[in-house]
């Protein structure tokens, strides 16, 4: 009974942060957010919520670059894992099914992100603890609090629509 009143409490007092749904960013989005990290075969690319898999794919495919792409939902990592085939770049690239906040991004040399700004919040002390210094963040339409990014750049995409995209170079120093 304790037990059970403990983690209502919990429950209470650690609300869940809301999680962003599927929203997939356009091919020149996804292609103008590769070229803000500067992608080159040298890179692991880890896209934290990675949808269908576009970015990592597109990064495999357009860069040889490796990519791991995680995604809470299990029909997009399946889909994911369906377009890695079709695109034939399966040796590059690895999917799976996890919450961002529990990846290790130890190998990532370049995160991309499109995910809520509390979630981007949460995932910073993560990723500023876990990344080396040199490696590139790159958030599209959400930043991550009050860490002032080293690129802001606005444009409108081929759909018509105004986007952000955030660039932050890890400088080894641990943002809370
Ligand atoms: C806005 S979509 C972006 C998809 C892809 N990155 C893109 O840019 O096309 C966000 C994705 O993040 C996933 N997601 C949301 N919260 C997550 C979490 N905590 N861990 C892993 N994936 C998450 C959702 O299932 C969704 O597929």
């Amino acid at each position: 009974m304790a037990h059970l009143l403990l983690a209502l409490l919990l429950g209470v007092a650690a609300p869940q942060v809301p999680r962003a749904p599927y929203v997939a960013t356009p091919p020149d989005v996804v292609a103008r957010m590769l070229a803000l990290a500067t992608v080159t075969s040298r890179d692991v690319v880890y896209d934290l919520g990675c949808g269908d898999g576009r970015v990592v794919i597109a990064a495999a495919q357009k860069f040889g670059a490796h990519g791991v792409g995680v995604d809470i939902d299990p029909v997009r990592i399946a889909e994911a894992q369906r377009n890695a085939a079709r695109a034939q770049v399966e040796h590059l690239v690895t999917f799976k099914l996890q919450d961002a906040l529990d990846t290790d991004v130890s190998e990532a040399t370049v995160v991309t992100l499109y995910l809520l700004s509390a979630q981007n919040v949460q995932l910073r002390p993560i990723l500023t603890r876990q990344l080396r210094p040199g490696a590139r963040i790159v958030s599209h339409n959400f930043a991550m609090g009050d860490w002032d990014p080293d690129v802001v750049d606005v444009f409108t995409s081929a759909d018509g629509q105004s986007r952000t995209l955030y660039l932050w170079k890890v400088d080894g120093r641990v943002r809370p």
